[in-house]
């Protein structure tokens, strides 16, 4: 059974049964898709289904926890209720890749208790992979527990990243960066769902990642499965979107030398 706390595992079914969800809207024909944020930035019935399924199982299972969903936003609830524990919710991580019938997405539960990760699920339905941590007690990939890669040059890394919806406006869209990384290191992957980027990062596998501008649910599940795992994960908040460089500290202190994450220009 999973290796932390027993009032989680109903929140890893949850995952599970998203992810059954999530395979049942896959590559179907006349999947429902609009546009939100930018002209790439995307939402499927799909992503709106999963959101709507999550959402109502955790106020079910955590009525006095806040909530913060990618497609529903903040729910309603009186202060005087409140836990202090926040559930951050990315109801399907790569919608790109789902829309075009790509099989790599995800879907990512989190819970913070006051700004701290405490609680973190994703499962990549196509891949039957299901990563889980909990503050204290580790992070896992099924029952086997992860720990980040021991590379610490930039020349032996493979890292990941990704790059902003808004990036046609945003000056720190990531683009120079990874023009000035692509001749320092072995080899760069952008996949197209941070949250499983993190959990290949923290199951050593890729040995590093750094993205600009990401969500807060992009990131709130992995984060802990990274640090849970041994590894260093640094985030910065700026207008509202967190720029993440993660790895082991030696690759982050290297990456943060390298990248730019100003939305200024020089
Ligand atoms: C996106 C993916 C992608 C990352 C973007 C995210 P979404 O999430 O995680 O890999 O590069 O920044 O917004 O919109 O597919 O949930
Ligand atoms: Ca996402
Ligand atoms: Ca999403």
């Amino acid at each position: 059974m999973y290796k932390i706390e027993e009032k989680y595992h109903p929140v890893i079914e949850l995952a599970l049964e998203t992810g059954e969800l999530q395979r049942r809207f896959f590559r179907r024909e006349g999947l429902q898709i609009t546009t939100k944020s930018s002209l790439v930035d995307m939402v499927t019935e799909a992503d709106i289904a999963c959101d709507q399924l999550i959402v109502g199982r955790i106020k079910e299972l955590f009525p006095e926890d806040a909530i913060l969903s990618e497609e529903q936003g903040v729910q309603p609830i009186e202060e005087s209720r409140l836990s202090g524990y926040e559930w951050i919710i990315d109801p399907l991580d790569g919608t790109t890749n789902f829309s075009i019938g790509h099989p790599i997405f995800a879907v990512s539960i989190a819970r913070w208790y006051k700004g701290e990760p405490e609680f973190g699920v994703v499962y990549i339905p196509m891949l039957n992979e299901l990563y889980y941590a909990q503050k204290g007690f580790g992070s896992y990939n099924g029952d086997q527990a992860l720990s980040i890669s021991k590379k610490t040059q930039l020349s032996e890394s493979v890292l990941a990243t990704g790059f902003p919806y808004d990036r046609a406006t945003a000056i720190n869209n990531n683009s120079k960066n990874i023009e000035k990384m692509i001749p320092l290191i072995k080899g760069v992957r952008r996949m197209g769902a941070a949250a499983y980027d993190l959990c290949l990062v923290a199951s050593g596998i890729y040995d590093a990642y750094w993205e600009l501008r990401l969500g807060k649910w992009d990131m709130a599940a992995g984060c802990l499965m990274i640090t849970e795992a041994g590894g260093t994960f640094r985030a910065t908040v700026d207008e509202g979107k967190y720029n993440v460089i993660t790895g082991s500290t030696e690759l982050c202190d290297k990456i943060a030398t390298l990248v730019n994450m100003s939305n200024e220009s020089k």
